[in-house]
């Protein structure tokens, strides 16, 4: 898959740069041809034998100097490359890059580059989280740069926190999928998601809610539109963004919301995938004026909101693919496929709050994938980014063979 493929590593000034030699063995093992370039303060973290004997290259870290024979080295490099891939990512080069500032050979090269860039950052936790450098991360995501999210832990600094630059294996792993993917097997395709949770309001300032965040679904969204599908996104209240030009994005807030505009859609889509923590009941009564605190209890009565994938899956038509997702607790299999059966459904995605790193708020996730030919298969804990491309892969075969 990435045999002959042209990757330029950019690496800055971080104490992750140790790991970026592994990265370079992994892209060179593949078949990949690799060319190094570097910031000045990277190269006290690695030395350029080690970069140059990996790469096979001579590393480029000087826009100018005695030993550039011509000055215009970063267009001739990003012009040769398929793909840019920064590890690890300073805030610095970050800030940079977001803002158009190119004054060494890492910033010059990222400007002159107009084909895919991943970023992998490595920073101090407080780094990570100051507002400044969200905004520039912020900037890089709406403009197709892929972030590989850095992992919370221990950090060089002394410091546990989400920082730490993500292992060699799992960047090349999302470099790799983003190569495999570029096929776009899913062009001309619509596909309707669900997302995020719902909010069922009390009175005008109390609602019903719940833990979800919405990054299964978003992650999905974004992986079925690169994969060329049309998508529409059915989100509930989250603080998600994303800027992909195959997404249509319909943001509701109930589940009453979330019922319409998902019946309204489905009868145009090839399939639908329901992400979203959707909730099963609501207030019987909406109270127009704030609920005073009258006594020492207050009895809520609630009433059931509509199933929107059951009411999809009574719907469904020949051709349509359906699929939903089981979060569960316990009896995990059986339950999953009790809800398969009952609500129509091709296949399910089956998490579990029992397992470490899966379910809401995460930026991973390990599922089981149990379809209607009762073939189940679990997965690795993994970025849900990459649980995204295994849940497409499934679909995918799907609609071959539904749609053959
Ligand atoms: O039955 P349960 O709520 O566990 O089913 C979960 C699946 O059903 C998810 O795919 C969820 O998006 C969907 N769902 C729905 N409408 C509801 C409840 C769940 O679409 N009211």
């Amino acid at each position: 898959m990435l045999q002959g493929k042209k990757i330029i590593i950019g690496i800055s000034g971080g104490i992750a740069a140790y790991k970026t030699l592994f990265l370079i063995r992994l892209f060179k093992k593949a078949g990949a041809e690799v060319r190094i370039v570097a910031t000045e303060n990277a190269m006290w973290f690695v030395t350029r034998v080690s970069l140059e004997s990996l790469s096979q290259n001579k590393v480029y870290d000087k826009v100018f100097g005695p030993e550039n024979d011509y000055t215009t080295e970063h267009i001739s490099l990003t012009d040769w490359a398929d793909a840019f891939v920064v590890a690890p990512a300073t805030a610095n080069i970050i800030g940079k890059y977001a803002n158009g500032i190119a004054d060494d050979a890492l910033s010059t090269s990222l400007m002159a580059f107009d084909k895919k860039v991943f970023v992998a950052p490595a920073m101090n936790c407080k780094m990570y989280e100051n507002f400044a450098f969200q905004k520039n991360l912020e900037t890089l995501r709406q403009n197709a740069v892929q972030i590989i999210e850095p992992a919370e832990g221990y950090l060089a600094c002394g410091y546990e926190g989400k920082g730490r630059m993500e292992e060699p294996h799992v960047i090349f792993q999302q470099v790799q999928s983003w190569f495999a993917h570029d096929r776009k097997d899913l062009q001309g395709k619509k596909v309707l998601l669900t997302a995020g949770p719902t909010f069922e309001n009390i009175d005008p300032v109390r609602y019903i809610g719940n833990y979800s965040t919405g990054k299964m679904g978003f992650a999905l969204a974004e992986e079925l539109a690169e994969r060329g599908a049309e998508v529409t996104l059915v989100a509930g209240p989250v603080n998600l963004s994303l800027q992909h030009p195959g997404i249509h994005r319909i943001d509701v807030q109930s589940a009453q919301q979330m019922y319409d505009a998902a019946m309204n859609a489905f009868p145009r889509m090839d399939a639908a995938i329901l992400t979203a923590a959707v909730a099963d009941f609501r207030p019987a009564q909406l109270n127009t004026e704030k609920v005073k605190r009258t006594g020492d209890t207050l009895t809520l009565q609630l009433i059931a909101n509509p199933d929107i994938l059951a009411s999809l899956g009574q719907i469904k038509k020949s051709g349509q693919v359906l699929a939903g997702f089981a979060l569960e607790t316990t009896n995990e299999v059986e339950n999953a496929q009790s809800k398969l059966k009952k609500k129509n459904l091709d296949f399910i995605v089956l998490n579990s709050l029992k397992d470490k790193g899966a379910g809401f708020g995460t930026d991973t996730n390990k599922i089981t994938l149990l379809d209607n030919k009762n073939q189940i298969t679990g997965f690795e804990l993994k970025s849900k980014k990459l649980v995204a491309k295994d849940i497409t892969d499934k679909l995918v075969e799907y609609l071959k063979e539904h749609q053959a």
